[in-house]
């Protein structure tokens, strides 16, 4: 929720970025497209020249087939000729504009294509820490709006400015060439456009930046407000209020943002529409003059005046593309800001691909702090083993440290200091694609997307037979409980779907980890309180899953604890105990109290439970 002044402040602190690097940047991404752009430069090229034709036409129309000083009595048949040539040459003209406008699209659209893509492909593979430390709402609108925005750039500049600076030298020889002169007297007002263009220029591109921060502000505040965690709190608080409050005063930034840079685009517009217009009467005054004096002819007069809608109109479209340029520069910096991030998480150079996981983890001597330079450590000196298809129960307070130690195990993090092997290899040595498919992770809030619950199911193996996805579902004890849903397994769930309850969801988020048949099993447990039936369910599920795994669970039930080959016990961040529950239980430290405060009255710990349950282990 960081408000406009914190906004503002953070974007002054950062200088605005010499234009240089920016443009060259822009100009590579067009590097894959070359073809295109080659064939754009020939249709360009073509249509600039081809479109001084018709003036040229028209000096000979006046001076040599109409009646007039040199020939008393015109000349019909060099008009129809004249003429017919006039018309070839504006069709000529047309098609190339069509051409231009066909080709000017794949490229951008190729550019859109190449950004959106590469965007998508890099945030994809950032690191947990990432994710946690910036707004949803601000990565999407990044991602939507500032891509959608400078669409129109790519498409357009690159021939606007090709095809302009051509029109406009072109025009600007052949008017040399009629009479250097006039021509020279014809581009005095130019200069007032040169002064002008950069200054707003650069007015826009901070608005711009200013916009595009405050749509990603409302963009983020309403996938926060709007979705269902979201609204429930802003129900719950009563806040519905200050949220719109909220809203609309960003809402109404904006609205001024955009209309103060629709006027200072504006105002300079007027101003080139102004002397556009004033020209033709400079050259028919100067020319009338030298025409007067028999120093110039009527033809090249006419011609010339008619050849300055070439010349200041794709001046001032130039100048123009000037500012737009200039103001998109702003979100194309946002854009490559995110392509710059730095993958934290990423393979090493000849990483090691595990096959034949045995599943052996030690964590050895292993600190970690969520801060990248290393404050406040989360974890210290953690060291525990957890041999291959063992056992291992973290349990500790509250904000101990494990789920941290659960996050390091995929490398959703990496260690600070120490280390974490798999079957003795460094984490970081191994193939970030082959860990993942080694470890398997059931979260204490399972995510399911909008999707029908088989492809929910699939997610953890699209090659998955609909037999394979049942038996899995049997296996977690979620099989009956879909069959009853609407339309059984192809219901959709998930987001927007049909909401399962929080028990049904985790057997869920368990059939996906059997599916997935990893070798190491992290397992978070959900700390929420469910019935009789629907524990012995899930812990039925988790039986299953768990056999002939190296699991990790962060236990909140006493039944996985009392299943456990080892307890770990994490306090502020160390491992102060670890044994099996007898010899913990022993000690009458630590783990002890725990148990009292935690476990002790839980139904399970009735001693015929815990015998029926190591009953049921043993077979
Ligand atoms: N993304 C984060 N950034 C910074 N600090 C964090 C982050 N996540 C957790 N912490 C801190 O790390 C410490 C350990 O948190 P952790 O989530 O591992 O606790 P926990 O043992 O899982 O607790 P609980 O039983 O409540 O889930 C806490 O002090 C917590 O505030
Ligand atoms: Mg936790």
């Amino acid at each position: 929720m960081m408000n406009r002044g914190a906004r503002i402040e953070q974007r002054r602190a950062r200088p605005q970025e010499p234009v240089g690097p920016t443009l060259r940047r822009i100009a590579r991404l067009h590097r894959s497209h070359w073809l295109s752009v080659a064939a754009l430069l020939v249709v360009v090229i073509t249509s600039s020249i081809v479109g001084v034709g018709p003036s040229l036409v028209l000096q000979h129309i006046v001076d040599d087939a109409l009646p007039g000083v040199a020939h008393s009595g015109g000349d019909p048949s060099l008009l129809n000729v004249l003429i017919i040539i006039f018309i070839a040459l504006v069709v000529v003209g047309a098609v190339a504009g069509v051409l231009q406008t066909f080709l000017s699209n794949v490229i951008g659209q190729g550019v859109m294509y190449d950004l959106r893509a590469r965007l998508y492909r890099h945030l994809t593979h950032m690191s947990l820490r990432w994710f946690t430390a910036n707004r949803t709402g601000e990565v999407l609108s990044r991602v939507s709006n500032d891509v959608a925005a400078v669409q129109g750039v790519v498409t357009d500049s690159f021939s606007g400015i090709i095809g302009n600076l051509i029109t406009v030298g072109s025009t600007f020889v052949v008017m040399l060439m009629l009479d250097w002169r006039l021509a020279c007297f014809s581009v005095v007002f130019l200069p007032f456009f040169l002064i002008p263009a950069r200054r707003v220029g650069n007015v826009q591109r901070e608005l711009y930046l200013r916009t595009q921060e405050e749509v990603a502000a409302l963009n983020s505040q309403m996938q926060e407000t709007l979705s269902v965690s979201g609204a429930l709190l802003v129900k719950t608080f009563g806040r519905e209020h200050h949220e719109i409050a909220r809203f609309e005063d960003t809402a109404s930034e904006v609205r001024r943002l955009s209309i103060r840079r629709a006027m200072v685009g504006r105002w300079f517009m007027f101003s080139m529409g102004i002397f556009s217009a004033l020209a033709p009467a400079v050259v028919y005054w100067y020319g009338g003059h030298r025409v007067i004096d028999d120093a110039a002819s009527l033809g090249t007069v006419v011609a010339s005046a008619s050849l300055l809608t070439r010349l200041y109109g794709p001046a001032s479209q130039l100048l123009n593309l000037n500012v737009t340029v200039l103001s998109s520069l702003a979100l194309f910096e946002r854009i490559f800001d995110y392509l710059d991030l730095e993958h934290e998480i990423a393979d090493r150079p000849r990483a090691i691909t595990l096959d034949d996981v045995r599943g052996a983890v030690s964590f050895e001597d292993v600190s970690f702090s969520y801060h990248r330079d290393g404050r406040r450590l989360a974890l210290e000196h953690v060291s525990f083993d957890v041999p291959a298809g063992k056992f291992a129960a973290l349990v500790g307070h509250s904000g101990a440290g494990k789920t941290t130690c659960a996050y390091l195990v995929p490398r959703l993090y990496d260690v600070t200091s120490g280390r974490i092997t798999v079957d003795g290899h460094d984490l970081r040595d191994i193939a970030l694609e082959s860990l993942t498919a080694a470890i398997g992770m059931v979260n204490q809030e399972p995510f399911l997307f909008h999707d029908s619950v088989r492809m929910n199911l699939r997610y953890a193996r699209p090659d998955a037979t609909d037999e394979e996805l049942e038996a899995a579902a049997q296996a977690a004890n979620i099989h009956d409980v879909i069959m009853q849903l609407p339309f059984g397994y192809d219901t959709i769930v998930g987001e927007r779907g049909y909401r399962l309850s929080g028990g049904e969801k985790q057997r869920v988020a368990i059939a996906r980890a059997i599916l997935k048949d990893p070798s190491i099993l992290v397992l978070d447990e959900a700390t929420s309180s469910v019935d009789t039936h629907t524990e012995r369910q899930i812990q039925d599920a988790l039986e299953r899953l768990t056999k002939g795994r190296t699991v990790i669970a962060i236990a909140h039930r006493l039944s996985t604890i009392l299943k456990a080959d080892v307890i770990v016990v994490l306090d502020h961040g160390r491992v102060v105990e670890q044994g099996t529950h007898a010899e913990l239980l022993a000690r009458d430290g630590v783990y002890a109290s725990l148990y009292r405060q935690q476990f002790a009255d839980e139904p399970e710990a009735e001693p015929s439970a815990v015998d029926d349950e190591a009953a049921a282990a043993a077979v």
